[in-house]
């Protein structure tokens, strides 16, 4: 039996809901495996912790999830609270701490969600986006002179290191070759940012040189974004600069259909740290506590978070239950159904049980 410690962040709003309904598909999935089991160090970090005591999480916070497998998040942020004040109290600590320097995104168009692009089938649209985490343009580095007067100047630093662009660019190429995708975009913008992306565009070359059988490409982002909308189809791994990358993982999920789908992985790839898995979509205070959120974007971050730990089968098993309960039209009213949060997770549930059944007789 190998037992992993899960530092289970529900977050704000319908995080808690989500959350919750995430770790019953991941106990479904143990229970059918045998020999795994997940444990939780249940931490009530949020905004509603910071407005209790001025602080997102505890001064050791960091320290207490140092020791974990991996960090299951569900979403911070609560009217009342400023975004800043969610985002550089608890996330980005964690995801630059944990060397978390590669945000993972798939997009994928799943059967039964409608996608806003017109013709677009599901598999025209099944990509991976890699964003740089950690440096690039959200560098914290930069300062304003003689604020609010006519001679007022304001600069923020994008810091690329050779050792940052690298990494991030290098982990594209092997998620191509490990997924069996045959080909890497890259994001630029060298006519315009004439010091950084030039830069970024000799490393990609470089680093490309030793993936031969990997086709490559890249677009500046103006029109990458344009491609994404008008031939998603052409694409299998993009990867992106912190910025670029942040636009295009955005981006992404809004053309693979709703938001409550999609998944977001943190990743530390040499594993020194743990990674944390969390959806893209925010707290939603307009639907929480309704027991009416989405869970599939939970359920699928749960499903990558196997992945990392080893169990790769086991994220398998977890997506076909979430693609056969989608197919099956049991869905929340976001994509156009009226199943609630728990009759979606009891559905993905018993189709785990009854997949993992069919798969032993
Ligand atoms: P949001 O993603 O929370 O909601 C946008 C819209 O999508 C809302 O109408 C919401 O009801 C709907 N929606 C989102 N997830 C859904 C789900 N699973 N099922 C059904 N419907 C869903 O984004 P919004 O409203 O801009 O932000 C709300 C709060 O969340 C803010 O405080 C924001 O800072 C925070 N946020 C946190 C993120 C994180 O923790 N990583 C990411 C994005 C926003
Ligand atoms: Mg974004």
């Amino acid at each position: 039996m190998n037992v992993f410690q899960i530092a289970a962040i529900p977050g704000d709003g319908i995080g808690k809901e989500t959350v919750a309904a995430g770790r019953e598909v991941l106990d479904t999935l143990c229970e059918v495996h045998g020999g795994l089991r997940l444990e939780y160090l249940d931490l009530d970090w949020s905004c509603e912790y910071y407005l209790k005591h001025g602080r997102m999480m505890p001064e050791n916070g960091l320290d207490t999830l140092r020791s974990c497998a991996s960090i299951y998040l569900g979403a911070v942020g609560f009217p009342g609270v400023p975004d800043h004040v969610s985002l550089w109290g608890l996330l980005l600590p964690i995801r630059r701490t944990f060397q978390q320097y590669i945000n993972l995104r798939p997009v994928k168009l799943l059967p039964g969600v409608r996608t806003p692009l017109a013709d677009k089938k599901p598999e025209d649209i099944d990509f991976l986006v890699v964003r740089e985490n950690n440096e690039g343009e959200y560098s914290n580095m930069g300062g304003r002179l003689y604020p609010g007067t006519a001679q007022e100047v304001v600069v923020q630093n994008t810091v690329f290191t050779r050792f940052g662009v690298e990494r991030v660019i290098r982990y594209a190429f092997e998620l191509a070759r490990k997924t069996g995708r045959g080909k890497v975009s890259s994001a630029t913008k060298s006519n315009g940012i004439n010091f950084t992306m030039p830069f970024w565009d000799e490393v990609f070359k470089e680093v490309s040189l030793e993936y031969p059988e990997i086709t490559t490409n890249q677009f500046h982002i103006d029109a990458l974004c344009a491609r994404f909308v008008t031939h998603p189809q052409d694409f299998d791994v993009v990867v992106g600069s912190n910025l670029f990358g942040d636009i295009l993982t955005d981006l992404g999920p809004a053309i693979a259909g709703s938001i409550g789908v999609a998944p977001s992985a943190n990743i530390n790839p040499q594993k020194e740290y743990p990674s944390m898995f969390e959806p893209v979509h925010g707290s939603a205070p307009d639907i929480a506590g309704k027991g009416i959120a989405n869970p599939m974007g939970q359920i699928w971050c749960g499903a990558m978070m196997l992945d990392h730990l080893g169990y790769a089968e086991g994220g398998e098993l977890v997506m076909q239950a979430l693609t056969d309960t989608l197919a099956a039209g049991t869905t929340t009213a976001d994509i156009g159904g009226n199943a609630n949060t728990r009759q979606v997770t009891d559905a993905v549930c018993e189709r785990i049980k009854a997949l993992a059944g069919a798969a032993r007789n």
